[in-house]
């Protein structure tokens, strides 16, 4: 018996790495008019991905978006502003702090993962198919369905 719960912790340190890092996950509820009107250039960020009111500061100053512009007739803008306000529910790992610029990729949080490191090195950021640190869903495939894991991220080389 004593063998026996020996050898069950052994298997259980083995695997613990494996269960004790989780993926992060944010919830991709979905709606068509965001579907269509922002998944265009980028995929359509999850809600959560930021605070209510970065996502507000982003649909008020449409149609100037970023380095581009968005025009939208007032009522799928409405609509498309209603339903981000409703669903920015934001997981702990994002907070509440309005990001500068209203970049997820500009949060204290995306910061601090995306480090330069081995793993990450500056010339990832140059690749051609990264092209850029907001397109998520090179490196993470689950990015348009919310699932972003450390263990199964995919770097373009
Ligand atoms: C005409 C193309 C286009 C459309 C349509 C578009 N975007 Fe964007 N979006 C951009 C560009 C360009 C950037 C800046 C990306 C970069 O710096 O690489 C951007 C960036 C963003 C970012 C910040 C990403 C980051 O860096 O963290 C958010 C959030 C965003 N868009 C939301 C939206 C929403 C919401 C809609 C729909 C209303 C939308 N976008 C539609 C072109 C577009
Ligand atoms: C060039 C590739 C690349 C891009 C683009 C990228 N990431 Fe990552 N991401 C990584 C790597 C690599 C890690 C793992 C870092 C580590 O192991 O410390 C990571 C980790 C994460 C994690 C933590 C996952 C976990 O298991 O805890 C989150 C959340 C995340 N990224 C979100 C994003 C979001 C949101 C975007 C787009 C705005 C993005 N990432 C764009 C490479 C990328």
């Amino acid at each position: 018996m004593q063998t026996l719960s020996k050898w069950v912790f052994i298997c259980m340190s083995l695997l613990w790495p494996t269960f004790s890092h989780a993926q992060r996950v944010v919830p991709a509820p979905a709606l068509t008019a965001y579907q269509q009107e922002c998944s265009v250039c980028h995929f359509a960020y999850p809600p959560g991905l930021l605070p209510a009111e970065s996502w507000k500061s982003i649909t008020d100053s449409l149609p100037k978006h970023f380095s581009t512009q968005v025009l939208l007739n007032s009522d799928t803008q409405s609509l498309i502003a209603d339903w981000l306000q409703t669903n920015a529910v934001n997981p702990v790992w994002v907070g509440t702090q309005m990001p500068p610029d209203n970049r997820i990729t500009r949060a204290e949080w995306w910061l601090g993962i995306h480090k330069v490191s081995k793993k990450l090195p500056a010339k990832v950021w140059k690749n051609l198919y990264v092209k850029s640190p907001s397109n998520c869903a090179a490196c993470h495939r689950g990015a348009p369905s919310g699932e972003y894991n450390a263990k199964t991220v995919l770097i373009p080389s």
